[in-house]
């Protein structure tokens, strides 16, 4: 593993020029038209403005580690190592693995979308004819650590006898398929590979379980927008008032989730005012319907029924339970029924705090609550904080290819294309699903 580091390391010294050298050099080898190369231009003027910042804050990084005093752009071409502990070495518990930066790595992607049966058409950018894909060589850099290379050999033989399950939306189900592509790359025989029940892996509603026979185990994921229960509302009430969410229920389908060995939530996106109220979704507490009830407020009660479900119905001993926060959207005037776009980004945002145009207060939300409940009851959640470094990545978006080439006043600026932004979430999970099976058998 150490020799495999020092070279990744390298590519994090690696000076911007070069960073982008590479991303020329992946973009000539694909089929160019007139087209293509007028806009590489464009985009390489623009690329070359944001290195030059970048390179600012990367240079001060230098020489904080360095401890010179003056560097270059020559300096940078040779690259600095950084020494990090391994993440699951004796020394790497205390790090923190949502502070970081992306860095260009070469190495990646971890798998290619062709060779992956287990991705919806809407995540296959480029088999959807995305023609750039810088978007796939970044990799997360904790600030003091490193995480372990992804093996997917180790994962499942981890996983042997056990389920693995995602319940949550539709990103939660982008970060599934994406397990299932990163878990099925190291897995020779794709036939021992089956859905339970047959069924296909298309969008529909429910939840679909895939088996690797081979290591006698699943990997599953529950549709569960809200987590809490949806449903008819009570007798008598309003004929405008099509269903309720049951703020202090469960999902029907946690009976399912509760036995798993680990597992994964996700909600957030569905939290809003389009999502519920408009579409006749009121809030229910008990037998009341609260048809003043704001949907931040909702939210909240909702984030507090999970962990008291966790608290009190999941056997900590057996499953292991991670939170994906909030993963920011990135539409570009206004959304997607506005012709908000995502298109044109190639690059991440790496360097910049900027945060995208909506305020986050799912985020806020779920995020005071998880430090005050992990801070002070014994409800064991690992959070898997990526909101953060997921705002940076506005070029990861599915956009316009989610269906051959869509309009482009019809964007998908909240999914991800696969492989790209949701196999870092999974390298994050895999590093702390494998410390905790080292540090406790
Ligand atoms: C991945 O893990 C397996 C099983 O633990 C091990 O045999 C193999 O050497 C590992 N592969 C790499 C590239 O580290
Ligand atoms: C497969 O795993 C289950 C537990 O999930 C266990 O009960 C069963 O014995 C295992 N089967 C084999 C063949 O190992
Ligand atoms: C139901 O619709 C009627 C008329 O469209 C409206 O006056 C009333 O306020 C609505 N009730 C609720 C609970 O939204
Ligand atoms: C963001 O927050 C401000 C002030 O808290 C509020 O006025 C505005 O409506 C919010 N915007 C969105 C999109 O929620
Ligand atoms: C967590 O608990 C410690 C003491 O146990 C306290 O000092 C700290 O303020 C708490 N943090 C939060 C966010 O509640
Ligand atoms: C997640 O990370 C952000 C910033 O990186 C931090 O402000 C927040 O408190 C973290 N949340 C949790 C639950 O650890």
């Amino acid at each position: 593993m150490s020799s495999k580091r020092s070279s990744q390391q390298y590519v994090e010294g690696m000076s911007m020029l070069e960073v982008l050298r590479r991303v020329r050099r992946l973009r000539l080898f694909e089929p160019s038209s007139l087209g293509v190369i007028a806009g590489f231009f464009l985009v390489t003027a623009f690329v070359i403005c944001t290195f030059f910042y970048l390179d600012y804050r990367e240079l001060a990084g230098t020489y904080r580690f360095s401890g010179q005093s003056q560097s270059s752009w020559s300096q940078q071409k040779t690259g600095s190592y950084v020494h990090r502990v391994e993440f699951l070495g004796e020394n790497g518990g205390g790090c923190d693995l949502f502070q970081g930066n992306w860095v260009w790595d070469q190495s990646y992607p971890l798998y290619q979308s062709k060779d992956c049966n287990f991705i919806d058409g809407g995540f296959r950018c480029s088999e959807n004819g995305r023609p750039d894909l810088s978007y796939t060589k970044w990799r997360w850099q904790p600030k003091d650590c490193n995480l372990p290379r992804f093996n997917a050999t180790m994962m499942l033989e981890k996983l042997r006898g056990k389920r693995l399950v995602f319940a949550g939306d539709s990103i939660g189900r982008n970060q599934w398929e994406s397990l299932l592509c990163m878990l099925s790359s190291g897995v020779p025989n794709k036939e021992s590979i089956y859905e339970v029940n047959g069924r296909p892996i298309t969008k529909h509603k429910g939840f679909l379980v895939f088996r690797f026979k081979d290591f006698n185990c699943t990997v599953e994921y529950y549709r569960a927008p809200f987590l809490v229960l949806q449903s008819r509302p009570p007798p008598g009430t309003s004929g405008n008032i099509t269903t309720t969410l049951k703020l202090d229920e469960m999902d029907w389908n946690s009976l399912k989730w509760r036995d798993a060995d680990v597992l994964v939530l996700n909600t957030g996106h569905w939290w809003n005012y389009e999502k519920t109220i408009r579409g006749g979704c009121y809030f229910q507490e008990g037998k009341e319907v609260k048809l003043e009830m704001k949907v931040e407020e909702a939210y909240k009660k909702s984030i507090e029924t999970v962990l008291n479900w966790i608290q009190t119905t999941v056997n900590p001993r057996k499953t292991q339970v991670f939170f994906s926060t909030y993963a920011p959207v990135h539409f570009r005037g206004g959304d997607w029924r506005k012709g908000g776009s995502c298109h044109l980004e190639t690059l991440p945002e790496v360097g910049s705090s900027l945060v995208p145009n909506d305020n986050w207060s799912q985020f806020k939300i779920a995020n005071s609550l998880f430090l005050t409940h992990t801070n002070t009851s014994q409800v064991k959640l690992k959070i898997l904080n990526v909101t953060q470094m997921t705002a940076q990545r506005k070029d990861g978006h599915s956009s316009i290819y989610y269906l051959g080439t869509a309009p482009t006043h019809r964007q998908d600026c909240s999914h991800w294309c696969l492989p790209g932004v949701p196999d870092t979430w999974n390298e994050l999970l895999y590093a702390l699903f494998l410390k905790y099976e080292t540090s406790y058998t």
